[in-house]
């Protein structure tokens, strides 16, 4: 961005959003205030178009609701083109190299999104397509879903992010959870864990999230005790208990496993904290109504997994501003990266 209003993100025109640990707190944050003003001027009808004639690619491997319809309307708004690239329908991986189609799509867009399993696809696209790439959910992180949840974060907690606490309960070593607990290291948050140990974060990215907190000041807390973890958040936040490309076979494993670290009223009553508030990435698995649902409840008699049907639909329940702040930040990365 190079314009008088956005001086604070200048620096990153021309930058890929590829992990959170890329950015530095400065960077990360001056996203999430250009959402703030870009949502402001959205609301009020005043928004002026930064992405004219910008030409997008968007490249989803795995399925997507928010963030695909989250860069479209947000390129939409911003006066930016689309062309939306399915899991068929390319030549991508099947018979042509990441390194290739990269090469490829960067002498026709201005940016690329990218969502697929490997973080490896998403750094070789940055790397030789010589334009913007923003990683759309990767295995390893899901940086722009962060944007967003800290955008919530702060329109919810009332007081600075370094005074916020959250616990993510549940699969702790998938992209959302990675993702979590190197932000809240790297903006000084107090970042709590609470997972069965077969479950944590892998060692490298315990020690990333351990380094940035030197730095930040962040309190990280990894354990097994639910109550431990959850007392005194502002926020209880959680995610599927079986990640897109893992085998359905585990769901078997998971539940027995994660069963005890469902958000239910319970779990938010031990926060002691009446304020506290409920957050989840989504899709969410809370009642029966999907066909995954109905499935579940069927072999398990459970109707709901990772968060009850009471908690979701609670008051507490931020999960749809979260969602919606997707459309703001991600416009804000691109306007970041692209804009003029
Ligand atoms: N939270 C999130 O990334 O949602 P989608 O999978 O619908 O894009
Ligand atoms: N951990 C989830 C996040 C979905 C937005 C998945 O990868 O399926």
């Amino acid at each position: 961005m190079a314009t008088s209003e956005n001086n604070d993100v200048i620096q990153l025109r021309g930058r890929s959003l590829l992990k959170e640990v890329d950015l530095t707190k400065q960077e990360f944050l001056s996203i999430v205030d250009l959402a703030e003003r870009l949502r402001t001027e959205k609301r009020s009808g005043t928004e002026r178009q930064r992405l004219l004639g910008r030409n997008i690619a968007l490249i989803f491997e795995k399925a997507s609701t928010r963030t695909r319809a989250a860069f479209e309307v947000a390129a939409h708004d911003q006066g930016a083109h689309v062309t939306y690239m399915g899991p068929e329908g390319s030549h991508i991986g099947h018979k042509e190299s990441m390194k290739d189609t990269a090469r490829v799509l960067g002498r026709m867009f201005d940016g690329i999104e990218y969502r697929g399993s490997s973080q490896e696809s998403v750094e070789i696209l940055s790397r030789f397509s010589g334009v913007p790439v923003w990683n759309g959910l990767t295995d390893q992180w899901h940086p722009t879903q962060m944007l967003a949840d800290i955008l919530t974060m702060r329109d919810h907690a009332g007081k600075p992010l370094d005074r916020v606490g959250f616990c993510y309960l549940g699969d702790a070593r998938n992209n959302t959870a990675n993702s979590l607990l190197v932000t809240g290291a790297l903006l000084g948050m107090d970042v709590r864990i609470a997972a069965p140990e077969d479950l944590w974060p892998t060692e490298d990215v315990q020690t990333m999230a351990k380094e940035l907190a030197l730095v930040s000041g962040a309190r990280i807390h990894i354990g097994k005790d639910v109550i431990g973890g959850v007392e005194g958040a502002d926020f209880l936040y959680t995610d599927v208990w079986v990640s897109m490309g893992e085998p359905s076979l585990d769901w078997d494993m998971r539940i027995d496993q994660l069963l005890p670290y469902q958000v239910n009223a319970a779990t938010m009553k031990a926060t002691g904290n009446a304020g506290a508030k409920f957050m989840h990435c989504l899709p969410a698995l809370h009642n029966t109504d999907t066909e995954l649902g109905r499935q579940i409840f069927d072999k398990w008699s459970l109707s709901a997994l990772e968060v009850t049907e009471e908690v979701f639909e609670s008051p507490a329940s931020v999960v749809f501003d979260q969602a919606e702040n997707r459309l703001h930040t991600i416009k804000a990365a691109m306007v970041a990266s692209l804009g003029d």
